[in-house]
């Protein structure tokens, strides 16, 4: 596995057909799911490790994000990718950039509502990315409902060539959605932030059962967060999965999705809904058997 700092040499390095993971480092099982689909489908793997400046507000975690390039890379390539792609930022944003890629509408909810700005950078630098790498198909987590949304909107709208795929949520053995913004939590912050898988599960469960209630299906993923203290919800909202507007009843492919503030920390987790032989079937995920390498030493 070769790590490069420049898109030339990254794209140098591949050929066939090219598998991209964009990451910002700080690697989970979550990411090595998509790794690992890469190389089932691809025959090179690239997998890209950028904190990215411009999806963070000044009041957000950026100075605090988690980054261990020496982990993750080990991580990398024991999963068999060909290439790390791990950019300095003078590589990325040669100067400040005066464009950004704006994606209207998908990102007028949620996450979007709450962090003004942050999937205009999330967009303007996977746009750089799939320009830089030129790959033929990009994985993305399910976790992030409408990021997966917003890019998969920007790769149709700027008619880059690439297929995106979104793969399942990784959880914890006890259900909690893998993010690197775990490692901020506290022992006790840590039990209550399973509120948020035991609501979204719930939820899933209810679908099963027949529910199709955009409310009452909102109800039940916030009931457990709403009962823990410590925690506090931001939305629970049923949304489509091509245009991220609110649903009102699930009549279409949606997803749940979930967001809270646990401390200082914010987390996200979802369900996916989609059809399947007539009847409605979420998807909850996988479920590891031990604990995430997140809390494992290098
Ligand atoms: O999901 C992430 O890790 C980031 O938002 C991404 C897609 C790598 C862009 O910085």
């Amino acid at each position: 596995m070769k790590i490069v700092r420049t898109f030339a040499e990254a794209r140098d390095l591949a050929s066939g057909r090219v598998g991209f993971v964009p990451t910002m480092g700080y690697l989970h099982e979550g990411h090595i799911s998509l790794v690992d689909a890469a190389r089932r489908d691809c025959d090179t793997v690239t997998v890209s490790i950028f904190v990215n400046p411009l999806q963070f507000a000044p009041t957000e975690d950026l100075a605090s994000y988690p980054r261990d390039l020496d982990r993750d890379v080990a991580l990398v390539e024991a999963a068999g990718a060909d290439v790390v792609f791990a950019p300095p930022l003078s590589e990325m944003y040669p100067s400040d950039p005066l464009t950004r890629v704006t994606v209207s509408g998908v990102t007028e909810t949620m996450e979007g509502a709450i962090r003004p700005g942050h999937f205009d950078g999330v967009a303007t630098v996977v746009a750089k990315l799939f320009a830089g790498v030129a790959p033929d198909v990009a994985y993305f987590g399910r976790k992030d409902a409408q990021q997966l949304v917003t890019v998969r909107r920007m790769t149709a709208d700027l008619s880059f060539p690439i297929r995106v795929v979104g793969s399942p949520i990784v959880r914890e053995s006890d259900g909690l959605a893998l993010s690197s913004r775990n490692t901020y939590l506290d022992p006790a912050q840590r039990i209550a932030a399973r509120a948020l898988s035991t609501g979204v599960l719930a939820a899933a469960a209810a679908v099963r059962r027949g529910e199709r209630s955009g409310g009452i299906l909102e109800e039940i993923a916030a009931r457990p967060v709403d009962a823990e203290p410590g925690i506090d919800l931001d939305y629970a909202t049923l949304a489509d999965q091509e245009t991220a507007a609110p649903l009102g009843a699930l009549d279409r492919p949606a997803f749940l999705a979930v967001a809270a503030r646990v401390g200082r920390t914010r987390l996200l987790d979802n369900v996916h809904i989609d059809p399947d032989g007539g009847e409605w079937v979420p998807d909850e995920g996988i479920r590891l058997a031990e604990t995430s390498i997140l809390y494992r030493e290098a």
